[in-house]
């Protein structure tokens, strides 16, 4: 049930620092602060490439996740979305690791592409919502997200729950491999413990970001921007903001910002930047400069020192807590989420159910 929610869609949102704290407690030892993994029939060691598949957020999830593989684990990755990589005829080394993320476990491009993978030798291993379902049954190995039942079409607690899982793999990955030191595995480990209070946090801001939902909720289209972890972020943010409000928005890498969309700029285009204060926000910030000499309407998603390195006046920021970087892409996801949700209520769109989507695609 809803609860005191107006929509699913609210209640799944703010139930995330719960989930994310139980998804977390099956993979991690909180005092040890060590990764500790279900036993998996395939060694870590011995993989010279990751595969992953999957459709809509869920890819997203993937493409996050190919950041923290190849960083905490120097493994090789590759993403690629289940209704292209099935019919591509990916040349797969025998042994190979290829990993499926799914909420439903029912996607049917997502388990096309994990019986190719099977029939090509791969070892599979599945991140599912449903522990019942078809791809939990059929992979060869399965981690759980324990979001609960997610009724909201537009994914929102499964999507984060995925990103704890998959972050705890590639922390348990690199520990395998030798390319996290204990010391470094502590770190990353304590800094994911924190995600569900800095998930709270970041819920308190729902009335600014609502603010912010004003002026999206007047746009025809809406670009979101962001580097590194964050480009996936952006392209979830587009994604939900299409699929509930019914307006256009793109999600892009700032850094491609030159090659093509920024002829779109102008006064009536929103542009949403996350960007939180890492390794490469400046770049983003020059990105960003970009956009507001050319008149565009920025909302800005950073943190103190963010918003105090940015200086921007016009830019509309919606301040979150500091993070190691490790954990922002889940932390990040609350007020991408929020905006898309704010817009659609405002717009009078239906949040739960929008039209022409279902739940779970389990046809091609
Ligand atoms: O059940 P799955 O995670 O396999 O579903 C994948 C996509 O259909 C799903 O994430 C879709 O993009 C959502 N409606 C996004 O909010």
């Amino acid at each position: 049930e809803k609860g005191n929610y107006r929509h699913f869609m609210a209640k799944e949102i703010h139930e995330q620092p719960e989930v994310i704290s139980h998804t977390l407690a099956s993979l991690v030892d909180m005092t040890s602060e060590t990764v500790r993994l279900p036993s998996l029939p395939f060694d870590w060691k011995n993989l010279s490439r990751l595969t992953i598949s999957a459709c809509g957020t869920a890819s997203f999830a993937g493409q996050v996740a190919k950041y923290w593989f190849e960083r905490y684990a120097r493994l090789p990755v590759e993403v690629d979305i289940a209704s292209e990589f099935r019919y591509r005829e990916a040349p797969l080394e025998k042994g190979g690791l290829s990993l499926f993320v799914s909420q439903s476990g029912e996607t049917a491009d997502t388990m096309a592409a994990l019986r190719y993978c099977q029939e090509n030798g791969q070892h599979t291993l599945a991140v599912v919502n449903v522990p019942t379902s078809t791809m939990s049954r059929e992979a060869d190995a399965m981690v759980r997200t324990l979001a609960g039942p997610e009724i909201g079409v537009a994914s929102t607690k499964a999507f984060t729950c995925q990103l704890a899982v998959l972050a705890c793999l590639a922390i348990g990955a690199g520990k395998a491999r030798g390319t996290l030191t204990p010391e470094a595995e502590k770190e990353l480990v304590r800094a994911l413990i924190e995600a569900p209070r800095l998930m709270a946090e970041a819920l308190r801001l729902d009335h600014e970001i609502e603010a912010c939902a004003r002026d999206l909720s007047k746009a025809k289209d809406v670009l979101y921007l962001g580097r590194g972890t964050s480009f996936p972020l952006a392209l979830e943010g587009a994604l939900k903001l299409k699929e509930i409000s019914y307006i256009h928005a793109e999600g892009y890498a700032a850094g491609e910002l030159k090659h093509g969309p920024i002829a779109l700029i102008d006064e009536s285009m929103p542009v949403v930047v996350i960007a939180p204060f890492d390794a490469i926000f400046e770049k983003t910030v020059s990105n960003m400069q970009e956009v507001a000499a050319r008149g565009g309407r920025i909302i800005l998603i950073t943190d103190e020192e963010g918003a105090k390195a940015a200086a921007l006046p016009g830019a509309k920021t919606i301040v979150m807590p500091a993070m190691p970087s490790v954990v922002s892409p889940l932390v990040y996801s609350v007020p991408i989420q929020l905006l898309a949700y704010h817009t659609a209520v405002l717009i009078g769109a239906d949040v739960d159910q929008p039209r022409n989507l279902a739940k779970s695609v389990t046809v091609e």
